[in-house]
Order: C-alpha cells, then sequence, then structure tokens
C-alpha cells in the first residue's frame, strides 16, 4: 500500500517530542531561531480524550485541551489541568506542529487524533519510549515487540485521520537490537502503514541517551523509506544545525536538504537556538527571550522554572536566583537583571588596567 506524502518532512530540521521541555514557549523560541518544525511531548490518548478545548480568554491565538471541573483526576492530572497548548493562529507555530500520541489501541488513538486534528498539521506516534509508564502498558518501545499491533494503530490513523483531514501520520522508533529486523519493521512500517515519516532515534531501547548513538546503517533505513515514499528523519547526538548538515555529509553522504530530515532533543532542550544557521547563540541571550516567551503565552510557573533549570548554567549566579523565585513576577526581575548585566561590561573590565 502506498498512502501519503512523499518526503513531508525531508530536509527539516525538527524540535523533538519532549514531556515538559516541549510546551509552548521552547517550541516558539526554537522556531523564531530557524527550526523548522516541532513536535510536541508524547500525549497518552485517554488522557487527551479527557480534555476539553478552549480558546483562552483574552488571548485568542492560545488553545488549551484542559480536563474539565467536574473529571476527578488521577495522580497529577487533575480537573483544570491543562494537558495541551498551542498556538495554532501564531504565524511561528502555524509553520508546523506535530502532535505526538502515546497509544497501543488503534480505536483510541484514532479519538484522541480526531480530538486535535483541527489544531495540529501531523499526527505522530511514539513507538521509542523505554520508561516504565509507557511500556508497562503496551505503549511506546513496546509497540517494537509487537508490530502487528504498530501496524494496525498507524493504518487506521492514516485511514480515519490522516486522509480524511490531509495531514501526515508519522511513527518515531527506536533501533533493535539486530540490523536485518530494524531493516525488516521499517521495510513493513513504510510498505503496509500508509504512513509518511519515520523518525529513527539511532539507539536501542536499553542504551542510554550518553551513549554515542548508532549511525551504521541509516543509508540503508533510508534506502527502504525512499523506495516507500517515506521521509526519514534521524535523531539522536544532534547538537546543532552544523552539526546535523555535517553528520549527513561526511558522515552518511546524505544531502540535509533533500534526502533526510533531523531532529535534536537534549541539545534544543538547553539551548534552543541550535537550529539558527549562523550558529547558536549564547545562553544570556536566550534566556530573557524565553522569558519573555513563557510571560506573553502565560506559562505554568513549574514549566517555566524547569526550562530555566536546563538551560541556565549551574554554575552561574543567575541559576541560583532563578531557582529561589516562587513567582512569574521574580523570574521577570531576574530576568531583567540578566539582561542588565549581559549589557555592561564586567566588573573587572571596567577597571583601570595598570
Ligand atoms: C525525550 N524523548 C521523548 N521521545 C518521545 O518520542 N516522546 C517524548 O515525549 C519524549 N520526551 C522526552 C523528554 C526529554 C526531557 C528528553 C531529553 C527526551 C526522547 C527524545 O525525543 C529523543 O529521541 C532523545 O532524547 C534522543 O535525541 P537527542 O537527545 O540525542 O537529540
Amino acid at each position: 500500500m502506498s498512502g501519503g506524502r512523499a518526503g513531508v518532512y525531508a530536509g527539516k530540521l525538527c524540535w523533538a517530542p519532549m514531556v515538559r521541555a516541549g510546551e509552548l514557549p521552547s517550541r516558539l523560541l526554537a522556531l523564531q531561531h530557524g527550526c523548522d518544525l516541532v513536535w510536541s511531548p508524547e500525549i497518552v490518548d485517554k488522557k487527551i480524550l479527557q480534555t476539553e478545548r478552549r480558546v483562552v480568554a483574552g488571548t485568542p491565538t492560545i488553545v488549551e485541551y484542559v480536563v474539565p471541573a467536574t473529571l476527578r483526576g488521577k495522580g497529577r492530572q487533575g480537573p483544570g489541568e491543562c494537558v495541551f497548548r498551542t498556538a495554532p493562529s501564531l504565524e511561528a507555530e502555524s509553520r508546523g506542529l506535530v502532535f505526538q500520541l502515546g497509544s497501543c489501541d488503534a480505536e483510541l488513538a484514532v479519538r484522541a487524533a480526531l480530538h486535535v486534528v483541527k489544531d495540529v498539521s501531523g499526527i505522530d506516534l511514539n513507538a521509542g519510549c523505554p520508561k516504565h509508564f509507557s511500556v508497562h502498558s503496551g505503549m511506546g518501545a513496546a509497540l517494537l515487540s509487537t508490530p502487528d499491533l504498530l501496524c494496525e494503530i498507524l493504518e487506521a490513523l492514516v485511514q480515519r485521520v490522516g486522509r480524511p483531514h490531509d495531514i501526515p501520520i508519522s511513527v518515531k522508533i527506536r533501533l533493535l537490537p539486530e540490523q536485518s529486523a530494524t531493516l525488516l519493521l521499517v521495510e513493513r512500517l513504510c510498505k503496509t502503514t500508509g504512513i509518511s515519516n519515520l523518525t529513527v532515534h539511532c539507539r536501542t531501547r536499553d542504551t542510554r541517551n550518553s551513549a554515542p548513538p548508532d549511525r551504521s546503517y541509516v543509508r540503508q533505513l533510508h534506502e527502504v523509506c525512499q523506495r516507500h515514499g517515506v521521509s526519514l528523519v534521524l535523531n539522536g547526538g544532534i547538537r546543532s544545525r552544523g552539526d546535523y548538515e555535517q553528520v549527513c555529509r561526511d558522515e552518511l553522504q546524505l544531502d540535509p536538504t533533500r534526502d533526510l530530515g533531523g531532529m535534536i532533543a537534549e541539545s534544543a532542550e538547553r539551548n534552543p537556538t541550535v537550529f539558527r544557521r549562523a550558529g547558536p547563540l549564547p545562553w544570556t541571550t536566550y534566556v530573557p527571550q524565553y522569558i519573555r516567551e513563557a510571560t506573553a503565552r502565560g506559562n505554568h510557573l513549574g514549566n517555566t522554572k524547569y526550562m530555566l533549570g536546563r538551560m541556565v548554567p549551574g554554575k552561574s549566579r543567575f541559576y541560583r536566583l532563578f531557582t529561589a523565585c516562587k513567582t512569574a513576577e521574580s523570574v521577570e526581575k531576574v530576568a531583567r537583571e540578566l539582561e542588565q548585566a549581559s549589557e555592561d561590561p564586567p566588573e573587572s573590565s571596567k577597571r583601570p588596567r595598570r
């Protein structure tokens, strides 16, 4: 079977799906700094299906999916909790937001995708997360061991969401321990499901993110995908746009603007400007920009502080100052101090030279 759009994400450098790190302000900042396409954090089918869509009062550009007050929540999720936010009418986010689903059930996956479809430009299935909360219920990387189910979910998404709404359906996988098994799985996914894109995190389920990625047979994976008109997005250990282009050209002998796409997670979490063609900016420049975005979009304080913990170097005094903040106003105050400090020459350079 063929279907979907051939090569839909080829040539694009993407913000990876990241729980906590992939909220609206960081996605917008990355898009402003040269990122071509952003992924939402993984959201589980049942969780998004509990929510109601609403446009945030006074901010016509922000759409929220919120657990209604009438529902009793489980764990951290409760009535009033915002599960997903986007700004579909903002120029940046409208360029492309792929919604990543966690699912192990075709019917729930289709219903969840239909719930958000009008606010997103693509739906992706997570078949790579190795964390216990995903795999214990058969989601994420567990789907790599149940290929019939994986294909059934993707086929249902393609036929009942992708085609009627004309949006790409994609999947994100990890490498299997054996090269031949990975190639067979990718062949099957590309040939039978109708997906438009396959993202491969070039590590196995048991490999830690700190280990180097295995790109030894990316060219073969690319050949399989290309044969079926499916674009391949490369993920794992890419540090910046420059690094991505170098990996493609020197290591893989592939054209980064045409043959495949790239996806960056941890490096982009620390520095959302790694997508810039002119090279990443220093943290003293993008941290105040991030805080302006977080304030403008009404980001949850806990999430803003989490991101600042990732972006600000631990040895800077600003790390401690941000950590101590209890309100959004205090975060903005420290941001102004940071901007002031970045504009002023350091004290030492003001002293006359002897
Ligand atoms: C992730 N990753 C991830 N993957 C996914 O498919 N869905 C998700 O929601 C998440 N969440 C997530 C959160 C955080 C904080 C990190 C660091 C990572 C995995 C991520 O998308 C990517 O596949 C790996 O991090 C490998 O890419 P890098 O970090 O080597 O560029």
